[in-house]
């Protein structure tokens, strides 16, 4: 691979366009561009006409309530049911023997449910959860391996009006409390362990501290996966096996207002404590459906992966509600791509005959490092489509991906979106639109984006700014749960009256967008977002530290990986032994994803006169680059010293 990085390949404009095969756009659902100037033309009605896909109780009156911006609304006094829409409505049209979730688990155990068989588990588990207490309005935790049971208790409630709040299985046990504090949850679902490589990984003994502090829990409910040993609080601990026994098997679906709560999300943003992103049922409905439908091409007989955690949107948005609700097949897998072996996604692509596959830039550099002796074994003649999503793709990842694994054949969508934005906001349409590798080309129909300077003025095509969405659209966030301050200040007020996005991109001159990463205090680590402040504040919890500051480094594979500097503790001398502390002291707090690959200990950060953390410098320091102008620093000595700390480690 290439020495530069990933920025780099978005200074310019240049590169070879890519057009879809005839083959392609023979059996495209989309081949020109109507779609798009059918949204052009009546942005509202465009949106209307997507809505009329679902299934309705009752027809909204309004489509759009933008009266008290930005607290919008969409399909007003519209009447629907989720899970209805992801199960009933394709089994009243004769699906119901179609496979809905086919999951293949680490050790190749493999399971699959056809829509009529989802619904029916789905009921159970919705029966369970009544039983146990749960109402509309109350919110379920779900920490879960990627197993079918955590689709059910998705499905399960939103069939009974709960919303779910699904926090990754990769977080702590602290970062789950935090989360299930935040929500107030009733009730956890969990597992006993997961596999992972080959190990066990233990879940429900793990969770012990967390469930134990968290007074709103009266329920813990645990599928058995692994067999691993736990102590069972009696009163509180169910078993999944057993709560499903003997409920019925049907569940009447709880009619829910347009614009009641859905699910939660917790995300990063730029303070320690994580962002409760809130979505609503009928406009994320209609995102998430029509985009899936358009971007990923949906056809009958396709096999789809996702390879995302549901932990994160894109399993939401993507494994889950949009798949489902086109009665699409979504496949899912528990493990890793490199276990037992590196071709294991290969295999499973040829074994499923996988039709459509979307994942992250991350996991297609460590392919392309590992090499293609591990594509070269299997048949991946069943694809036709891929898609890239949760970060930028360099091009010569992007025409790795491309060569290698679609045999260029098939397009590839390049989509950007975000946790708020609920659907996928910028992306190709696959039969339509000419790729250029690293760009993501246009905004999805009926969505309005732009790059704009810091006035809010809209940028001319080469100049770098910030990207924005000029319009509201049905999947947005409709709020941060209980903290609407915090929604309006992050998103509304830097441009009023335009959605700011918090990364910077730019537009060439054919209108397509580059984007550029995050321009505030979030990393994006693998394609998963991770707040420098929350990295920080575990650190400072450690008892050696007095204050942190952390950068993201560019990295190969990553993207970014995270580098702390950190002051000691008068007394406190730094050692190799104390990095390693404090970066388990990390993993505890937050997870591994958030584990600091380096850390480095001065005696002071650099800082403006006015008390302020110059990341940048330290950035400069860690990619060692020329520091530029130091003169606003309080002390400009501090920077000789961290500089000197940091080569003597290299
Ligand atoms: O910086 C952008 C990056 O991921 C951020 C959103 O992170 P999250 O809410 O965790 O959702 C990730 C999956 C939708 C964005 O602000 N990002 C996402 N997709 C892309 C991307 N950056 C470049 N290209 C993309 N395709």
């Amino acid at each position: 691979m290439a020495e530069k990085k990933l920025g780099e390949y978005f200074s310019e404009e240049k590169g070879k366009m890519y057009y879809p095969s005839s083959s392609f756009v023979d059996n495209a659902r989309i081949k020109d561009d109507s779609l798009y100037r059918e949204a052009e033309k009546d942005r509202l009605a465009f949106w209307s006409k997507m809505a009329d896909n679902l299934q309705w109780t009752k027809k909204w009156s309004r489509i759009l309530d933008d009266d008290n911006p930005p607290y919008y609304k969409w399909f007003i006094e519209g009447k629907l049911n989720v899970s209805e829409n992801c199960l009933d409505l394709h089994i009243n049209n004769g699906l119901g023997d179609k496979n809905a979730l086919i999951f293949e688990g680490e050790n190749g155990d493999s399971t699959s449910l056809t829509y009529n068989e989802l619904l029916k588990e789905v009921c159970k588990f919705s029966n369970a959860l009544t039983e146990l207490g749960v109402v509309k309005g109350d919110a379920v935790t779900i920490w879960m391996p990627m197993i079918p049971e955590a689709v059910i208790t998705m499905l399960a409630c939103t069939r009974i009006g709960a919303m779910h709040s699904v926090v990754f299985g990769g977080f702590s046990p602290e970062a789950l409390k935090d989360r299930i504090m935040d929500s107030k949850s009733k009730v956890v679902v969990t597992a006993d362990g997961a596999y992972r490589r080959g190990k066990v990984i233990p879940m429900r003994s793990a969770a012990e501290e967390a469930l134990d502090d968290c007074p709103s829990v009266e329920k813990v409910v645990i599928v058995e996966r692994t067999g691993t040993a736990y102590e069972p609080r009696k009163g509180r601990d169910l078993l999944w096996s057993e709560l499903i026994k003997d409920t019925a098997e049907t569940c009447e679906p709880v009619v829910m207002d347009s614009e009641d709560p859905l699910f939660i999300l917790y995300s990063s943003g730029t303070t320690g404590k994580p962002k409760g992103i809130l979505h609503t049922t009928g406009g994320y409905l209609v995102g998430v459906k029509s985009s899936f439908y358009y971007v990923f091409d949906h056809h009958e007989d396709d096999i789809y992966w996702c390879t995302a955690d549901i932990g994160w949107i894109t399993g939401h948005s993507y494994i889950v509600y949009g798949p489902l609700s086109n009665g699409s097949s979504t496949f899912i897998y528990e493990g890793t791509p490199d276990y037992p072996a590196r071709d294991r996604f290969w295999e499973l692509i040829e074994k499923y005959r996988v039709t459509v596959f979307y994942t992250a830039p991350t996991a297609i550099r460590s392919f392309m490092r590992w090499g293609e002796q591990y594509v070269d074994k299997r048949d991946l003649s069943s694809l036709r489509l891929l898609g890239s999503v949760g970060e930028p793709i360099n091009p010569e990842a992007w025409i790795w991906y491309y060569e290698q694994i679609g045999k260029e054949k098939c397009p590839i969508v390049d989509t950007w979106w975000q946790t708020e934005t609920g659907m996928i906001i910028l992306t190709p349409l696959p039969g339509v639109t000419p790729l250029k590798p690293g760009s993501v080309t246009r905004p999805f129909p009926g969505v309005e984006v732009d790059v704009v300077d810091d006035n809010g003025q809209s940028t001319d095509p080469g100049q770098k700014g910030f990207l924005v969405i000029k319009s509201p659209w049905p999947a947005m966030l409709r709020t941060l749960y209980e903290d609407p301050e915090r929604f309006e200040q992050t998103y509304w007020q830097q441009y009023p009256g335009l959605y700011f996005t918090g990364d910077g991109a730019w537009k060439d001159h054919d209108g397509c967008f580059w984007i550029m990463g995050r321009v505030d205090d979030v990393l994006n680590i693998s394609g998963h977002r991770i707040g420098t402040m929350e990295v920080e504040s575990a650190l400072v919890e450690h008892p050696s530290a007095t204050e942190a500051a952390v950068i993201g480094k560019a990295h190969e594979i990553k993207g970014h990986s995270i580098t702390a500097f950190v002051t000691l503790k008068e007394g406190i001398e730094g050692s190799d032994e104390l990095v390693q502390e404090l970066k388990n002291h990390v993993t505890k707090k937050i997870g591994a994803i958030a584990r600091p690959e380096e850390i480095f200990f001065t005696y002071e950060l650099p800082k403006t006169r006015s008390g302020k953390i110059m990341r940048r410098l330290l950035r400069d320091i860690a990619e060692q680059r020329d520091l530029g102008d130091v003169t606003t620093l309080m002390d400009p000595q501090v920077i000789a010293s961290i500089k000197e700390g940091y080569s003597e480690k290299e």
